[in-house]
């Protein structure tokens, strides 16, 4: 019997204004791209908590895209400068925990960067296959402490 192959689920938090706009771009101009991904808008990747990456892990996600305006065009100012540090963090943060920081992507892409999206996401796809699926039961006997603990727990 053959083994199943794995797909990657995959989260995406994209901007409204770039990313996401980007993202639609790819599927009204008919790019093929893997369709692993669960889009949630949202209106600046600033707006991501590492929280909701978390969260995403928990329920199942093996990798976190966040997709934001290029630097200098956030319509918020400065939301995707605040995302490149918090992203930053957090990657330290799951190395801690054991878990590849690779599984987070972050990736500027503009309304008018579909290709980019289309290639954006073989690549992860491709680079989430090589990683695996993630298993939090496995992380979290390497650790004696709960892997992702609730927020204000
Ligand atoms: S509005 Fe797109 S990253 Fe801030």
């Amino acid at each position: 019997m053959a083994e199943a192959v794995f797909e990657p689920k995959i989260v995406a938090f994209l901007c409204r204004w770039c990313a996401g706009a980007g993202a639609d771009l790819a599927g009204t101009s008919r790019l093929a791209y893997p369709p692993n991904a669960v889009p949630i808008r949202v209106n600046c990747s600033g707006r991501v908590e590492m929280e909701w990456v978390m969260e995403a892990f928990r329920s199942g996600a093996d990798g976190v895209l966040i997709g934001g305006c290029h630097p200098g065009d956030c319509h918020y100012v400065s939301g995707n400068y605040k995302t490149r540090r918090r992203v930053h963090l957090l990657k330290r943060m799951l190395a801690e925990l054991g878990i590849e920081p690779e599984r987070v992507r972050l990736e500027w892409v503009s309304a008018t960067e579909g290709a980019k999206f289309a290639r954006v996401m073989k690549e992860f796809v491709a680079d989430l296959k090589k990683l695996g699926p993630l298993t939090l039961e496995r992380e979290e006997k390497r650790s004696a402490a709960p892997v992702l603990p609730k927020a204000g727990t």
